[in-house]
C-alpha cells in the first residue's frame, strides 16, 4: 500500500469534491463536515461515474401528531446519487440507501503537513 498525494487541504473545502485518477482509478474525494472520504468512481449498479453526481442530505419522514407526514432532511452532503440512473449511496460508509448491502469501495484518506493522500 502506498500513500498519493491528491490535494491540499484548503482545495476541498466542507462540502466540496475533488475526483483523481489514482494508480489507474477515478476516485472523488469528499469533504463532508471536516472529515475526507475517498470512493472508487464506479457505481455498484452498471459501473456509472457515481462520484459526478448531485450532492445532498438524507431525506427522512416522520408521521406527526395529526396523522400528517412531514419530510425533511436528516443530514446534510453526505449523499451522493449517480447520475445514470439515480442510486443513492452514503458517502461516509459508501453504502447504497435503497439495499446497504451494496457498498461503494473506500479508500483511507489522510492528512499529513496540510496534504490529502489516498491511500491504496
Ligand atoms: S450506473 Fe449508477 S445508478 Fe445505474
Amino acid at each position: 500500500m502506498a500513500k498519493h498525494r491528491i490535494a491540499r487541504v484548503e482545495e476541498i473545502p466542507a462540502g466540496e469534491r475533488k475526483l483523481v485518477e489514482v494508480e489507474g482509478k477515478s476516485i472523488g474525494v469528499f469533504n463532508v463536515r471536516g472529515e475526507y472520504h475517498a470512493l472508487e468512481n464506479v457505481c455498484c449498479h452498471r459501473g456509472g461515474p457515481v462520484c459526478e453526481g448531485n450532492l445532498f442530505g438524507r431525506l427522512e419522514s416522520e408521521v406527526m401528531p395529526d396523522k400528517r407526514t412531514r419530510e425533511y432532511y436528516a443530514t446534510e452532503g453526505d449523499v451522493i446519487a449517480c447520475p445514470w440512473h439515480g442510486w443513492e449511496y452514503e458517502i461516509p460508509s459508501g453504502e447504497c440507501l435503497a439495499d446497504r448491502t451494496y457498498k461503494l469501495r473506500k479508500f483511507p484518506v489522510v492528512v499529513e503537513e496540510g496534504a490529502l493522500r489516498v491511500v491504496l
